[in-house]
């Protein structure tokens, strides 16, 4: 294996971990400070005139007199104790480490002290109904003590996403998790269904596919050709080799893109790892000599051992002669003086700050270029974007002139939009994978796309897509140009012949 290539001689010297990270920002904040004040007297508010009602059912029936002793201690107590209680959360939370732990000390740790000292209140002040009164308490209140916790934890969650998404100390370490998910619990839960069961058809009619030939502008001189292709997902023990129409057409684009998803480096094992060996990449220069292939290491496996393995990947391609986009360093690579080709990546399995994320592609943007983003985006093993994926990519394609993605491990749909102007902008959901050597039938499937760049306006002309799909034979995995993809089986393949006539670009 070749040796780390440090392309940044402090970068040892900004190095963080994420722990120390995490403890030197808890340190500079104030365990309870005006906004957790603020919020615990609302809450003590709020929570006090609930548990008044309660009281007073509770112990009807009773001299008035003792009613109101019992209410207005009730009321007393709630609101004194909801007013520790909430600020005692909120510092409870802060004093662990993990975010579970953070969760546990908040709700039970508070909870159970609180019923504690309510229970020993009542019967210091002799209340008729003791066990009725905490009783019911406890009943309104448990929800508090569960959604309050849930609640800052959201926060704090949200809060962590930031810090590394938006790290200044971007060439720092945060630590190796063991087994990372780059979604919340409820992407998750899809995640593990989509692999299951077959991939769903829902939003089907959201997003259309454009025809497989596609025309925008008339040109008279040639146009730069470069060939899309999804994800290079690692090939594990099988070899990498490509059909002959898919050669050919990939020899007559001028530069191929693709996705270099995982690390030629290893480290301490963590689940999901994606590690390639090199010969992926002997395989690569069979389609077209390095120097014209442009990958993207803007993805959710990028870091999944650790910053030097990063590095090591990133030196490794480039000694290769491949050009390597989508580092925080170089988020975008300029193509011919053409096309400015942007890589960020939504997720990540591993935090780190070192990585364009998606909420940075448009710092990369060129005045004067075509301004193609190659996103790193959107749902595992979904084949029709979801609305919110949509309005995201609807947003992009008012700033980019093209929008090609991948991630999900499926081909999605190709399609148009127009934007404020009118002009029509390519949103290519997602190319699928491009290698594996997964056998499995569904993680098979990508999509190569062409798209032609006027030479002259640095506008998208013309460009076409057809599916692939890799073919494992033993030990040879081949990937091979297709008309159809039984994950569309609406799409025929017949309307391959078609040319459809797009809006003039303005
Ligand atoms: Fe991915």
């Amino acid at each position: 294996m070749a040796k780390v290539n440090r392309e940044w001689p402090e970068a040892e010297n900004e190095r963080r971990y994420w722990g120390e990270a995490m403890a030197l920002q808890q340190a500079e904040r104030q365990l309870a400070g005006r906004q957790e004040i603020l919020r615990s007297v609302l809450l003590a508010t709020v929570g006090t005139v609930l548990i008044a009602g309660l009281a007073l059912a509770a112990n009807w029936g009773h001299p008035p007199a003792r009613i109101a002793i019992a209410v207005l201690g009730q009321m007393a107590l709630c609101f004194v104790m909801t007013l520790t209680s909430a600020t005692l959360m909120q510092v409870a939370f802060k004093l662990p480490r993990h975010p579970f732990l953070k969760f546990l000390a908040a709700s039970a740790g508070v909870g159970l002290s609180s019923l504690a000292l309510m229970t020993l209140v009542h019967w210091l002040i002799g209340t008729p109904e003791i066990f009725k009164t905490v009783a019911s308490a406890t009943a309104a209140s448990v929800f508090y003590y569960v959604l309050f916790p849930l609640a800052l934890l959201k926060e704090h969650l949200a809060e962590r996403d930031r810090a590394y998404r938006e790290a200044t100390h971007w060439r720092c370490q945060w630590g190796l998790r063991r087994f990372p998910v780059p979604y919340g619990p409820a992407d998750f839960g899809r995640v593990v269904w989509h692999n299951l069961f077959p991939p769903g058809k829902r939003y089907r009619e959201l997003t259309p596919f454009t025809a497989r030939q596609f025309r925008l502008k008339e040109v008279s001189q040639r146009p730069c050709r470069i060939a899309f292709l999804g994800d290079l997902m690692p090939m594990q023990s099988c070899s990498l080799a490509f059909d002959e129409a898919l050669r050919d057409r990939i020899a007559r684009a001028d530069y191929l893109v693709a996705n270099f998803e995982g690390s030629l480096g290893d480290g301490p094992w963590a689940c999901l790892q994606q590690k390639h060996d090199e010969k992926i990449l002997d395989a690569l220069e069979r389609l077209k000599p390095a120097e014209r292939i442009y990958l993207s290491v803007a993805n959710n496996h990028a870091a999944d051992f650790d910053y030097d393995q990063y590095l090591l990947t990133k030196a490794r391609l480039r000694e290769r002669g491949f050009q390597v986009f989508g580092s925080r360093d170089q988020p975008a690579a300029l193509i011919d003086g053409l096309v400015c080709l942007v890589g960020a990546t939504q997720w990540t399995n591993q935090r780190h700050g070192y990585l364009p994320f998606l909420e940075h592609a448009e710092h990369s943007l060129r005045e004067g270029y075509c301004n193609i983003l190659y996103p790193h985006w959107g749902y595992e093993m979904e084949r029709y974007p979801r609305p919110d994926w949509i309005s995201r990519a609807k947003a992009l394609s008012e700033t980019f002139d093209a929008v090609v993605g991948h991630h999900s491990h499926l081909p999605g749909p190709v399609t148009f939009y127009p934007d404020a102007s009118g002009r029509e902008t390519l949103v290519a959901y997602s190319l699928g994978d491009a290698t594996t050597g997964l056998k499995l039938a569904r993680y098979q499937h990508g999509m190569l796309l062409n798209l032609d760049i006027c030479r002259v306006t640095r506008q998208v002309v013309a460009g076409d897509w057809q599916f692939v799909r890799t073919h494992i034979t033993g030990r040879v995995a081949t990937l091979k140009l297709h008309d159809t993809c039984p994950l569309f089986p609406e799409l025929s393949g017949e309307e391959g012949g078609a040319v459809t006539e797009m809006p003039r670009r303005v």
